[in-house]
C-alpha cells in the first residue's frame, strides 16, 4: 500500500487543537524500571513539534499485555511519564485514568503547549476481573469516547500500527481529522528505501528461532532481494529439508515441506550456514564446532566461524542490508558471536543503506553499541515484520489520506 499518500503532521493545523498522540511507550521493564527508553527517546520530534507548535498534548499508549487485575499492579504507565519528563525537560502531568471526570477535566484545562500522560490504554481490556478486551478489539464506544476527547489524532505508535485496536484504528475512525507524526513517517521512508525500492546488490538476512516467523518475509523479500541469508534456531529446519542431521537442534517438523519448497524457488538466492556453534544442553557452556551434519545429542546454538566468513563474504559490496532475527542465542557470551560478527559486518559496510526491523535483532545490535552505526534500527517488532511482509498495516491504513 502506499503510505505516502497518508496525512502527516505538516499537513494539519494543531494550534489551540487538543491533540490525541498514540505513542508506543511499551518499554521494557525490569523490576518496575525502564531498561530500554528507546522508544521514548523516539517519540520526542513529534511531542516537542506539537508543544512547540501551540498544541494541547494528549499522550495514549499501552505497556505489556494485561489480561487480570493483577496485571495492571506492575503494568502503570506512571515510570514513563517520569522518564518522558526527564528527557524531556518539561512536565508531564499523568493521569492514573483511562477515561472519567478527572481525565475529561484535565483536559478542559489544559493550556496550549501543555502535554497529558493516560494511563495504559490496555487497562480498557479487563474490568472487574473480567477480560473484554475493549482496547485490543477495537471495541467502538470506547474507540468514540477517546476520539471525544481531542480534535486531531495523531498515530506516532509505529511498534503498534500493525493492531487495529480501540486507541489507534478506534479514535481515527470516530476523529475529524487525523495524520501520522514524525516517527512513522520517517519509519515508512527507511522501510520503503530498505525494502521497496532498495539499491543494489540487495542483501537480507534473517534469523531468530522459527521458519514459521518468518515464512511471511521470505516469501515476499525472495522476489526483491539478490540474497537472503539464513541463520538462528530457523536455519535447522532448512539443514533438515535438505537431509542432514540436526541433533537436538531447534525443528520445526510441520514446515520441512515449505523449507525444502522455498530451497527449491530460490533458485541460489538463499544461502544457509555451513557450521555450528554447538552445546549438549540450552545454556551458556563453551562452544563445540561441527559441520553441515549434527551428532546425536547436540544442539545448534548459533553459526560457526566458516559461515561468519561466508555471510561476510556474501556481503561484500551490498547497497542495501535488511537484517531481522539474531544469528544464535545471543544472550549467551559463547553463542553471541554469529550476531555480533554479522553486526560489524553490516555496519563496516561503505555507502550502503543497512536498516534493522526491529525486535531481538534490534536489542541485540543495541545492546552490543551499534545504536548509531546502522541507517536505521526500527522501533517496530511485529510491525516491521509485517511490513516485510508486505502486510497492510491497519493503524496506519486507517489515516486520513492527503487531499
Ligand atoms: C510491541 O512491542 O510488539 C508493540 O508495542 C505491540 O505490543 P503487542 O505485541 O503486545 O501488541
Ligand atoms: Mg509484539
Amino acid at each position: 500500500m502506499d503510505y505516502n499518500k497518508k496525512k502527516t503532521l505538516k499537513d494539519i493545523q494543531v494550534l489551540d487543537k487538543k491533540v490525541l498522540v498514540r505513542v508506543d511507550f511499551n518499554v521494557p521493564l525490569k523490576d518496575g524500571q525502564i531498561t530500554d527508553d528507546n522508544r521514548i527517546q523516539a517519540s520526542l520530534p513529534t511531542i516537542k513539534y506539537l508543544v512547540k507548535q501551540g498544541a494541547k498534548v494528549i499522550l495514549l499508549s499501552h505497556l505489556g499485555r494485561i489480561k487480570s487485575e493483577e496485571d495492571k499492579k506492575t503494568k502503570s504507565l506512571a515510570v514513563v511519564g517520569q522518564r518522558l519528563e526527564k528527557v524531556l525537560g518539561q512536565k508531564v502531568t499523568f493521569i492514573p485514568s483511562t477515561r472519567g471526570e478527572a481525565l475529561e477535566n484535565a483536559i478542559e484545562n489544559m493550556k496550549n503547549g501543555e502535554i497529558i500522560l493516560l494511563e495504559n490504554t490496555r487497562f480498557e481490556d479487563v474490568k472487574d476481573n473480567q477480560v473484554i478486551k475493549y482496547e485490543s478489539k477495537n471495541n467502538p464506544e470506547l474507540g468514540k469516547y477517546w476520539a471525544s476527547l481531542g480534535d486531531v489524532f495523531v498515530n506516532d505508535a509505529f511498534g503498534t500500527s500493525h493492531r487495529a485496536h480501540a486507541s489507534n484504528v478506534g479514535i481515527s475512525t470516530y476523529i475529524p481529522a487525523s495524520a501520522v507524526g514524525l516517527l512513522v513517517e520517517k519509519e515508512l521512508q527507511m522501510l520503503a528505501k530498505g525494502i521497496d525500492n532498495p539499491d543494489r546488490p540487495f542483501v537480507a538476512i534473517l534469523g531468530g528461532a522459527k521458519v514459521s516467523d518468518k515464512i511471511g518475509v521470505i516469501d515476499n523479500l525472495l522476489n526483491k532481494v539478490d540474497k537472503i541469508l539464513i541463520g538462528g534456531g530457523m536455519a535447522y529446519t532448512f539443514f533438515a529439508a535438505q537431509g542432514h542431521k540436526i541433533g537436538t537442534s531447534l525443528l520445526e517438523a510441520d514446515k520441512i515441506a515449505e523449507a525444502k519448497r522455498y530451497l527449491e524457488i530460490a533458485n541460489g538466492k538463499i544461502i544457509l550456514p555451513i557450521d555450528s556453534a554447538t552445546s549438549k544442553t540450552f545454556s551458556n557452556e563453551k562452544a563445540e564446532f561441527y559441520g553441515l551434519d549434527l551428532p546425536d545429542g547436540v544442539m545448534g546454538l548459533d553459526i560457526g566461524p566458516k559461515t561468519i566468513e561466508l555471510f561476510q563474504k556474501e556481503l561484500i559490496g551490498a547497497k542495501t542490508v535488511v537484517w531481522n532475527g539474531p544469528m544464535g542465542v545471543s544472550e549467551f557470551s559463547h553463542f553471541a558471536k554469529g550476531t555480533t560478527a554479522v553486526a560489524e559486518a553490516i555496519v563496516s559496510l561503505k555507502n550502503a543503506f543497512t536498516l534493522i526491523g526491529g525486535g531481538d535483532s534490534a536489542a541485540a545490535a543495541i545492546a552490543l553499541g551499534f545504536k548509531d552505526d546502522f541507517s536505521w534500527i526500527s522501533t517496530g517488532g511485529g510491525a516491521s515484520l509485517e511490513y516485510m511482509e508486505g502486510k497492510v498495516l491497519p493503524g496506519i491504513d486507517a489515516i486520513q489520506a492527503k487531499q
